[in-house]
């Protein structure tokens, strides 16, 4: 069995942002036009109004003050409230590959590989612009990269779990060095105009490079430890989307189970004590004490749920050192969040010191990697 290390990371970000009090003025403008289109009923108690949303709410119960995204316009016009993304030809470089590419140079540039010494790309993430070819796949082939590539999802756990696939395969032996990408464009599948969720999400991409420890030479390598992965169905975060739309009657219309849409108290409450039980558990069976870690890189979807899980795992507050938020600028960007932690919060550390990066979300599902910092 080879050892394995993560050498390089990478982020693309998008060029528009849209803050709380941006968000919320476009929303409540559509709310209001709604509640107007609709006054009627709402009067004769047939339809409910549409509450107002407010910046106050968005912050105390998420922590999140800004979201980087594809197309701000319209996600912000009351007309629209979803991104416009042009269509391309089917020769054209695709969406999700194209932010994938220029995430997975920089990982690329850290690790000091080029295409010919990957053998392998993945791309995990929470939702695929096509069903096939694979994104990972077009990727591939946008690189020069030879060998083999493949997409999965597991929502927001799917980067650990991508890790896990990776990991297993180069301590295996079918592949020496290869190449994860998460193209999260969560902002094709948030619901904007529903005022529980609208504050959620972000788009970004990241990429890890993933080899032989043996092979590394990067400033920046972590040993790969050790990786676990659980899953619990569960309906409380849910999308019914997906290549039997057409085939039921109505699925074709504006339906709101073809968004994004969560029991947000539930999830909360349930997925807390699931990973902190996942870490404590994973931690022990290496014979890892919780106070030799020096950071977690934990999944950026509430600051609350961070704190309460690093409080769980730490055995008291971690401090913002030990438990970096990155959700405040970017919000919830799905598979990417706890990528982007680790790759802006873990050059700092010196050799040999300890961290866990882990995911949760739907499924439910969530991922601890256990890695030390080689260099
Ligand atoms: N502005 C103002 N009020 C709002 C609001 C908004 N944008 N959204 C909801 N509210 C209201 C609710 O209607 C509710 O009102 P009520 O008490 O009169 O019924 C009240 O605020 C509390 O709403 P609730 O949804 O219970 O808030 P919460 O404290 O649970 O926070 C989440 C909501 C989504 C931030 C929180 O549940 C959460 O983060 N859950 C974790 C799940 C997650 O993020 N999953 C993503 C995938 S991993």
């Amino acid at each position: 069995m080879h050892k394995v290390a993560i050498t390089g990371t990478g982020i693309f970000t998008p060029q528009e942002t849209i803050t709380n009090a941006e968000l919320v003025a476009s929303y409540n403008d559509y709310a209001t036009r709604q509640n107007a289109a609709h006054a009627g009923e709402i009067e004769a108690g047939t339809r409910a109004a549409m509450p107002m949303s407010s910046e106050e709410f968005i912050v105390k119960a998420s922590g999140i003050e800004s979201r980087y995204v594809m197309d701000k316009a319209g996600i912000l016009d009351p007309e629209t409230m979803h991104p416009r993304l042009t269509e391309r030809a089917d020769e054209d470089i695709s969406i999700m590959a194209e932010i994938a590419l220029d995430a997975a140079k920089k990982a690329m540039d850290e690790a000091g590989l080029t295409a010919a010494d990957i053998d392998a790309v993945i791309c995990a993430a929470s939702n695929h612009e096509r069903a096939y070819p694979a994104i990972a796949i077009e990727v591939q082939e946008a690189l020069g990269i030879k060998g083999f590539a493949f997409d999965m999802n597991v929502a927001c756990s799917s980067a650990t779990f991508g890790i896990q696939a990776a990991a297993d395969m180069i301590r295996s032996g079918s592949a020496r060095a290869i190449l994860m990408v998460n193209p999260e464009i969560t902002s094709g599948h948030q619901e904007w105009r529903d005022r529980d969720c609208h504050f959620i999400f972000g788009d970004v991409c990241t990429a890890v490079i993933l080899q032989r420890l043996d092979d590394a030479t990067s400033k920046n390598a972590y040993e790969i430890l050790s990786t676990r992965c659980l899953t619990e169905f569960s309906n409380n975060i849910r999308n019914n989307n997906g290549f039997l739309r057409r085939t039921r009657e109505g699925h074709m219309e504006d339906r709101r189970d073809m968004q994004f849409r969560q029991e947000g108290r539930k999830v909360f409450k349930q997925v807390v004590p699931m990973v902190a039980e996942l870490m404590l558990n994973h931690l022990a069976d290496e014979g890892i004490a919780p106070k030799d870690l020096s950071r977690l890189w934990l999944h950026q979807a509430n600051k609350g749920m961070n704190d309460m899980i690093g409080a769980k795992v730490m055995g008291r507050e971690p401090t913002r050192d030990e438990q970096p938020n990155v959700l405040q600028e970017f919000a919830n960007t799905s598979s990417a969040g706890s990528i982007i932690a680790f790759s802006r919060h873990s050059a700092d550390l010196p050799a040999g010191s300890l961290g866990v990066i882990c995911s949760f979300g739907a499924g439910y599902s969530a991922g601890s990697v256990i890695v030390r910092k080689v260099a």
